[in-house]
């Protein structure tokens, strides 16, 4: 009904040789794993690197932000048309550590993702609670709460193109990843929340990643649970042998 989506997120690193090296590697080891939709989500400079190495494979490429605006004066900025023209089918918008770090807001994730989707892009969108918010049991409310702000005048038919990727934040390069259940839980608010907003059949069919400290070790049982349609992957994806794995354990 709903497809898997494992994808990665390089963050900062690689440099478009270690990039192209590394789908190189990663090729052979996911040829045929066709299960799943699988896409490595790249610096914005490695992405014409990434385009190619990754030609004739099964694996497609992401950026990891995308500005709201089509054009004009944004400095440092890339818009959702120059992501299309090189190539790039995915685009990770609202990641924690942009929340975090580079001032981005429900609105401008709203914004990102609506400028995504009017191009085009399948937007991978991050929501997720810290750890304070977990403890004083805000997780449901502000799980929603991210989500439909996320997808507001977003229209059913460009939910197809919507992927939403639970994240705890203190979950996310710790080491520690939520436990399946709580990932299956969180993923659930989600999906309440897209049932909300567009009714029960989308949200069947919208696929929920999780996303935290997910690796070779612990994607099946992760992935075995009724609502984490796949991963989205940090420092894991880095290495062709457990992001391999995670692909597999996909299948
Ligand atoms: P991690 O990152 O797998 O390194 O925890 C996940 C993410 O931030 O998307």
């Amino acid at each position: 009904m709903r497809r898997y989506v494992i994808a990665g997120n390089w963050k900062m690193n690689m440099t478009p040789a270690k990039a192209q090296a590394l789908i190189n590697e990663m090729k052979p080891l996911v040829a045929g794993k066709d299960n799943c939709d699988i896409v490595l989500c790249v610096p914005a400079i490695d992405i014409p690197a990434a385009i190619e190495a990754a030609k004739g494979s099964n694996i497609k490429i992401g950026a990891e932000n995308v500005h709201f605006k089509a054009s004009g004066a944004y400095t440092g900025e890339i818009s959702a048309e120059m992501l299309v023209e090189a190539g790039v089918e995915y685009v990770v918008i609202g990641h924690s550590e942009r929340r975090q770090y580079f001032g981005e807001t429900d609105q401008t994730v709203n914004l990102r993702t609506l400028a995504a989707l009017n191009a085009g892009l399948k937007a991978i969108v991050c929501v997720g609670e810290t750890l304070e918010q977990r403890e004083l049991g805000y997780t449901e409310t502000l799980l929603k709460f991210q989500t439909k702000m996320a997808l507001t005048n977003v229209t059913a038919e460009q939910m197809k193109n919507v992927i939403i990727a639970y994240e705890p934040v203190w979950a996310i390069g710790t080491g520690v990843t939520a436990t399946a259940d709580q990932a299956d839980e969180g993923n659930g608010y989600v999906r309440a929340a897209v049932a909300e907003m567009f009714g029960a059949d989308i949200a069947a069919q919208t696929t929920v990643q999780y996303g935290g400290s997910m690796n070779d070790k612990n994607a099946a049982e992760l992935l075995s649970k009724e609502n984490v349609d796949g991963g989205l992957i940090g420092g894991a994806s880095l290495k062709s042998a457990a992001f391999s794995a995670i692909v597999d354990a996909a299948q």
